[in-house]
């Protein structure tokens, strides 16, 4: 199986744990994709009913509405029984990296609205230590060069992140700034020093948060218990 394969297959494994009558925080990228295909089938073919989904971006927005599925905004509801979202890395103690499609941000706030978190990523995220994947931080356009010009001082080898010849806006019309580290040693030591940085909105480090991660491998599909 190529990686997309094995991206389809977690994916769609992960449908199984949506229940009827559930709201289900919808992440991003293209291993959620495949999810909210198969969540889309299955509530056209009346297998899920009453399913409310709240979406961490405006594409997986797009997707779920066109497949039938009914989104909430997030402040019109209480509560999520089950977030399922991908992950760019996830360490051997089960810390993340989010942000690789740029939208952290709304994917962080769903997380902490939600009761339950599964992520859904082919073998090649499993990783021993965070940081090979360059790590996302959200920041505000005003003074933004200053924060970079500050990351670069510390040694963090930033980069803009770029949608052609222009700087990547996210949903919430903020820049991202890719950290380029090779290895964390210490991320709750770096999340904290990150989010105290003046401008700085969000970062792409997800720290005791999942519950289960669902790793697609050439065997089939393999759950992880994190807590
Ligand atoms: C979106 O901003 C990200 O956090 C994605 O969840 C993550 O990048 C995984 O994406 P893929 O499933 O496309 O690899």
């Amino acid at each position: 199986m190529n990686q997309d394969e094995l991206k389809a297959q977690t994916g769609q494994e992960s449908v199984k744990y949506i229940k009827s009558g559930m709201t289900v925080g919808l992440g991003t990228g293209s291993t959620v994709r495949y999810m909210v295909d198969e969540l889309g089938k299955q509530v056209q073919a009346g297998k899920l009913t009453n399913i409310t989904g709240v979406t961490t971006s405006r594409r997986t927005a797009k997707q779920a509405q066109d497949l039938g599925i009914t989104i909430k905004d997030i402040d019109d509801i209480d509560h999520i029984d089950l977030c399922i979202d991908g992950a760019d890395e996830v360490s051997d103690d089960f810390q993340g990296i989010k942000g690789g499609g740029g939208a952290l941000l709304w994917e962080k706030i769903v997380a902490n609205a939600s009761n339950q978190i599964i992520w859904i990523v082919d073998e090649s995220k499993l990783v021993h230590k965070l940081g090979k994947f360059p790590l996302p931080v959200e920041v505000v356009p005003f003074g933004a060069q200053l924060v970079f010009n500050r990351f670069e001082r510390k040694g963090y080898k930033p980069s803009w992140r770029m949608d052609g010849d222009q700087k990547f806006l996210t949903d919430e019309k903020n820049y991202i700034i890719d950290l380029h580290l090779g290895e964390i040693d210490h991320p709750e030591k770096l999340a904290d020093e990150l989010i105290h940085m003046v401008g700085v909105v969000e970062t792409g480090l997800f720290l005791n948060r999942v519950n289960d991660v669902i790793v697609g491998t050439q065997n089939g599909p393999k759950i992880l218990h994190a807590r």
